[in-house]
């Protein structure tokens, strides 16, 4: 995904990590036509995953990000473009309160860290990037990807899920969120 601004001036490393600030290193804080970009390059993965997933809305914006406690990683490559880098995707997480059923069917109340969102774009899909950039969460928040819930994952994600973590069997949910088996076991001490 290319911008008609430089990539590599706004995010400095590969992955960079954006929360309510929307500051993405310290030349972004203090500058706040960078930020201006930030909020532009967020809009447009936001609308792009909606599109892709066939959502009416995006669930992500910079407005979004801005009013909510979620953390949104992004890629870039930073070698294409001339050198000025393009956004390769991102992927949005964050604790959610849920009400959930076990196995036996009885309510369990947790608040697991959830994926919100999760987008590469189109022409870089099936490139290993998603798997880059979801390894590279799983390792920032030291976590296992069967203690997670997943928010309406679409057809990819979860083909994506069974391929490189193993996770097929989900536990029925009536919620769209879905779990998988090992879920309630592993979570026992934290719920
Ligand atoms: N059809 C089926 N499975 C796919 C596809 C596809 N078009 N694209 C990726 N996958 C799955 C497959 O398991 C694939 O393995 P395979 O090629 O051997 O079949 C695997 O992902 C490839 O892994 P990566 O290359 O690391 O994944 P990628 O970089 O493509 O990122 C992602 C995966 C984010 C799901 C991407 O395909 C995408 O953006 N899809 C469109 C948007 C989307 O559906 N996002 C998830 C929304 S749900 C949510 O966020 C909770």
């Amino acid at each position: 995904m290319e911008f008609p601004f430089d990539i590599n001036q706004i995010f400095s490393e590969r992955v960079s990590i954006l929360d309510q600030t929307l500051v993405a290193g310290r030349r972004s804080a203090e500058r706040p036509d960078l930020q201006a970009h930030i909020a532009t390059v967020i809009d447009e993965l936001g609308r792009a995953s909606a599109k892709a997933q066939q959502l009416t809305a995006p669930i992500t914006s910079a407005s979004k990000l801005q009013s909510q406690r979620h953390q949104l990683y992004l890629l870039k490559d930073g070698e294409s473009s001339g050198g000025r880098g393009v956004v390769v995707g991102f992927l949005k997480v964050g604790y959610k309160k849920l009400f959930l059923l076990d196995r036996g069917g009885v309510h369990i109340e947790a608040e697991p860290l959830c994926v919100l969102d999760f987008y590469i774009a189109e022409n870089l899909q099936r490139h290993g990037y998603g798997l880059e950039l979801f390894d590279f969460m799983l390792q920032h928040k030291n976590l296992e990807p069967v203690l997670m819930a997943y928010d309406r994952p679409s057809p990819k994600f979860l083909s994506f899920l069974a391929k490189h973590y193993c996770l097929t069997q989900s536990v029925p949910q009536v919620n769209n969120f879905v779990v998988f088996e090992g879920f309630f076991f592993s979570n026992r001490s934290g719920l």
